[in-house]
């Protein structure tokens, strides 16, 4: 990469997290960690944490989690390159770029924002100051919005002029190709450059962190020849699957509400935040997509679903489910009174009124079941039986099995049917479900997991395991990584986030780098995991303490490395006590003498297995580590 990774590393050891983030959030030490409030949402106690130790912050509020790059990025909105570059020159480390081409596609983004910031300005500056201006600025305020709202959301207004931007630019300047990069300029057959959002009203998209992304240009006079909107397409600073409108303004409430109200269109959106109703985020007129879903459940877990109260909006709400229950969402439908938007209804109500529907919402199963009971095709017993299965799907997507059998018997109820037949139906789905969400690559199976198929998730008990092992690794000690590495490989662990993490040890460990948890973070990509992470790094509870009381006469290093056998044994025990278990089933079931035997055999050769891991793991007394 542009900044050699020997560099990164290098700052991350000198710099103490402490340090810099108490120049901007007060810090108080307590217990092992320093506190503070949240800078990241709003808060009156400090739940936002420090560790000195570690060299990461996590916030127990809200989640956030890092390195001090990671801080320096969030809190300043700035590019890993930049908090880089920021903390070398604080610590007077010089920095040699190793690859000048990346480094220069790192400031093409950078442009690319300030030019959008550049825009959105002149977008703003024409609806409020010009004539044509005007024009979309009386049709904004007829519509109910204020100009304090207009504000909130930077809407702006594109000049009706098709040479607006590159007369502005020039037609052969930098910007003007930049421009025609991410579509604020299009290009006609004749090769004739022209403004793509001319003449509409400016919705500037923001990313989660509230840069401008994109675009969307709406019409103001109904036309059959031109789109309602114009919409900015792809680029390199704009991934329509990863943004959600609204996420940047209504991310604390999401938080604070503890629920998500997903609307429609960017009006309903903003009309429902002039009312106090932030909470709120809009799909923009197409499914939502894995990735949008994702970064929801980053701050909530329970959504409603608020639509159009005809037909195409109960559509768009049905389809929106499975990619939300994919995520563990918990899902409900509000449902408006007939030809009412958001919008339209928070115009004529109060926002008690508002509220009073949303807590009105069903489950989406209810809602699927009545909505398909309005239309008569429950009575219709062809139609009905594709009904059902419909109505399965969804039901097929959810992780919690009670959750699942409680649906069940309501749909067994409701149509007169046997549980026994649903759960079949339902099995089938599953398996069905199974095919299509297969990881491209697959992880290699373990005898267990290949006797069942059914489990997928590590059980508690190994989960339980896992975390250890992550939480011995989390000493940063490099032999002690070095140890573990030797005697877990990989493929032992089941939960994938946990296995992500342990890789990136394993791979700092083999380059001979620092194995810090400060450094490990700055390799994790995934949001999520990085979340998880340093929530477990923060935690109070440290394993080198926990073995402390177990042998206290042994010095640091050594009481690692006794507690790391100590585990490196018993995970393994565990792994072959649940095969063990498994056999035994089998055993019980198998009738035919031949293989009875041979699973015997098999019991036989994995009680003696226990035995040599036993031997193999004593206390450091009698065995040395190497390494
Ligand atoms: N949309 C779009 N392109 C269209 C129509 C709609 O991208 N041609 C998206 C927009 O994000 C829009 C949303 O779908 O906000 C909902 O569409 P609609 O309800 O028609 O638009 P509103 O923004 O709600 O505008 P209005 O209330 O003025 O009809
Ligand atoms: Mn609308």
């Amino acid at each position: 990469m542009r900044i050699p990774q020997a560099t990164i590393q290098q700052i991350l050891s000198s710099v103490n997290i402490v340090d810099v983030v108490s120049q901007y959030v007060p810090l108080r030490v307590k217990g092992k960690n320093h506190w503070g409030v949240c800078p990241f949402h709003s808060e009156k106690t400090p739940s936002f944490s420090v560790s000195e130790d570690k060299q990461i912050f996590h916030c127990f509020g809200c989640h956030a989690g890092g390195n001090v790059y990671k801080f320096l990025m969030d809190y300043k909105k700035i590019s890993y390159v930049e908090a880089v570059q920021e903390l070398a020159q604080l610590l007077g480390i010089h920095i040699s770029y190793e690859d000048q081409t990346d480094q220069k596609e790192i400031s093409e983004l950078e442009e690319l924002y300030e030019l959008n910031e550049e825009v959105i300005k002149l977008y703003n500056t024409e609806l409020y100051e010009s004539t044509a201006g005007k024009t979309a600025f009386d049709y904004l305020l007829n519509r109910g919005l204020k100009q304090a709202t207009l504000r909130a959301f930077q809407i702006g207004y594109a000049p009706a002029n098709r040479m607006f931007l590159s007369d502005f630019f020039g037609a052969n300047s930098r910007k003007a190709s930049l421009a025609l990069k991410i579509g604020l300029l299009g290009k006609n057959d004749q090769g004739r450059v022209y403004d793509r959002f001319s003449g509409r009203i400016i919705f500037p998209i923001f990313s989660t962190n509230g840069r401008v992304v994109a675009f969307a240009g709406r019409i103001i006079e109904k036309s059959e020849y031109a789109g309602k909107y114009v919409n900015s397409p792809e680029s390199s600073i704009y991934s329509k699957g990863k943004i959600l409108y609204g996420l940047s303004h209504g991310k604390d409430d999401i938080r604070k509400t503890g629920n998500a109200i997903v609307v429609e269109g960017y009006l309903d959106l903003i009309s429902l935040y002039q009312n106090g109703i932030k909470n709120v985020i809009a799909v923009s007129g197409t499914a939502l997509t894995e990735g949008q879903a994702m970064l929801l459940s980053r701050y909530t877990k329970d959504v409603t679903l608020l639509f159009d109260a005809d037909e195409a909006g109960v559509k768009a709400s049905m389809r929106n489910v499975d990619v939300l229950l994919r995520q563990g969402m918990n899902i409900r439908v509000a449902s408006l009174p007939s030809g009412e938007d958001p919008d339209s209804f928070i115009q004529k109500n109060t926002p008690a009124d508002f509220l009073h529907l949303i807590n009105q919402a069903q489950n989406f199963l209810e809602f699927q079941t009545i909505y398909y009971d309005k239309k008569g095709d429950l009575r219709d017993p062809l139609k009905s039986a594709d009904i059902i299965r419909e109505l399965l799907r969804p039901v097929a997507l959810l992780d919690d099995p009670l959750k699942q059998s409680r649906l069940l018997s309501s749909l067994a109820e409701r149509f007169k049917l046997s549980q026994q037949l649903l759960e079949d139906e339902l099995y089938k789905i599953q398996r069905k479900n199974q095919d299509l969400y297969k990881p491209a690559v697959e992880p290699p199976k373990s005898r267990v997991q290949s006797e069942t198929p059914a489990s997928k998730a590590p059980s508690a008990q190994r989960m339980k395991f896992e975390r250890f092992i992550l939480k011995a690794l989390l000493e940063g000690e490099f032999e002690i990584v070095g140890f573990i590495k030797k005697n877990i490989e990989l493929s032992e662990i089941e939960d994938s986030q946990n296995k992500k993490i342990i890789e990136i040890f394993y791979s700092l460990h083999d380059q001979e780098l620092d194995v810090t948890p400060g450094a490990v973070v700055d390799l994790l990509q995934d949001q999520n995991l990085l979340e998880y992470f340093t929530g477990l790094a923060i935690e109070p509870y440290t394993v080198s303490e926990e073995w402390e009381k177990q042998y206290p006469s042994l010095e640091r290093n050594l009481r690692l490395q006794q507690m790391v056998l100590d585990i490196v044994k018993r995970f393994k025990i565990s792994r072959i006590q649940e095969e063990l278990k498994q056999l035994q089933h089998s055993l019980g079931t198998e009738t035919s003498p031949e293989k009875q035997s041979v699973l015997l055999g098999e019991y036989k050769e994995l009680r003696d297995t226990i035995k040599i891991i036993e031997s193999k793991y004593k206390t450091i007394d009698n065995e040395e580590i190497e390494e």
